[in-house]
């Protein structure tokens, strides 16, 4: 089932570069986007340029964040999280990129500065405007005060979770250090995404192009399944759990 491959791929690499999507975190109970029940099957996404023209597509914006809330505060890292945290301690991994925004690779003992988070975190929240940061108790504390999503008390420009929606710019500072750890890496992982959202998915394909080994474990094919040196079709826990460590 690839697992014996993906042992010895990993012993032979250097530096590994896992590139993680919402498939890791399903088992630590939040919904991935695409597949059945995902987010995106029940909700459509906000894009940026609504979030930012109505107030009321910001309470509902700020309503959806709260009904999730009790999930993503009860998330423990799953086995995916801890086989990676064990990876990088041994020095294996310089650094983690994700698309996700649950805060799980922090959880799992990677340092803050190794994770790349392209697509933002949803633990905490930021002025549009000034970026000034925000806790999510200050946020539900105004909103039911007001009724509403609160603005910045700094500028008055609205205040979002401080997560990358469509429609709005890539943040500059992680795309530039996820390319330099691609350039530098000689396998990388790509573990749990349905890989269709660009310009993250550019990533593993980039690797391949810069001479890396590539990794593919996700339960459904993907558009780059057939450059990859290795395609897991399984269980991200169950595939990455006997790398889970000390
Ligand atoms: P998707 O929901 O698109 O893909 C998750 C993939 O993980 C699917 O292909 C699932 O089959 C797979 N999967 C789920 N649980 C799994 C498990 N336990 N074992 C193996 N595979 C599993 O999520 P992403 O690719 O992360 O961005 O989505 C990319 C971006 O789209 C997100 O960062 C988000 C979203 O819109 C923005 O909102 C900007
Ligand atoms: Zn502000």
């Amino acid at each position: 089932n690839g697992v014996e491959q993906l042992g010895n791929m990993i012993a032979e690499a250097s530096s590994i570069v896992p590139f993680t999507g919402a498939g890791i975190s399903t088992e630590c109970g939040i919904p991935d986007f695409r597949s059945p029940g995902g987010l995106w099957t029940r909700n459509r996404p906000i894009p940026f340029d609504e979030f930012v023209a109505s107030q009321e597509v910001r309470d509902e914006s700020w309503r959806r964040r709260f009904a999730m809330e009790p999930t993503f505060a009860a998330a423990k890292p799953g086995r995916g999280h801890r086989a990676l945290a064990s990876l990088y301690r041994a020095g294996k991994i310089p650094g983690i990129i994700t698309q996700n925004i649950d805060n799980l690779h922090q959880a799992s003992g990677f340092k803050a500065d190794d994770v790349i988070e392209l697509h933002g975190n949803t633990t905490y929240a930021r002025c549009i405007g000034c970026s000034k940061a925000y806790d999510l108790s200050w946020v539900k504390l105004q909103f039911d005060k007001a009724g509403g999503a609160p603005d910045c008390a700094e500028c008055g420009d609205p205040v979002k979770t401080a997560t990358i929606s469509f429609g709005q710019s890539m943040p500059e500072d992680a795309m530039h250090r996820a390319t330099e750890l691609v350039g530098h890496c000689d396998l990388l992982l790509a573990i749990g995404s349905s890989l269709v959202v660009w310009p993250a998915a550019g990533f593993p394909m980039m690797a391949k192009e810069r001479g890396a080994r590539l990794v593919i474990i996700n339960n459904e094919p993907t558009d780059q399944d057939d450059i990859a040196d290795l395609v897991i079709r399984h269980d991200i826990g169950d595939t990455l759990g006997p790398f889970v460590g000390n």
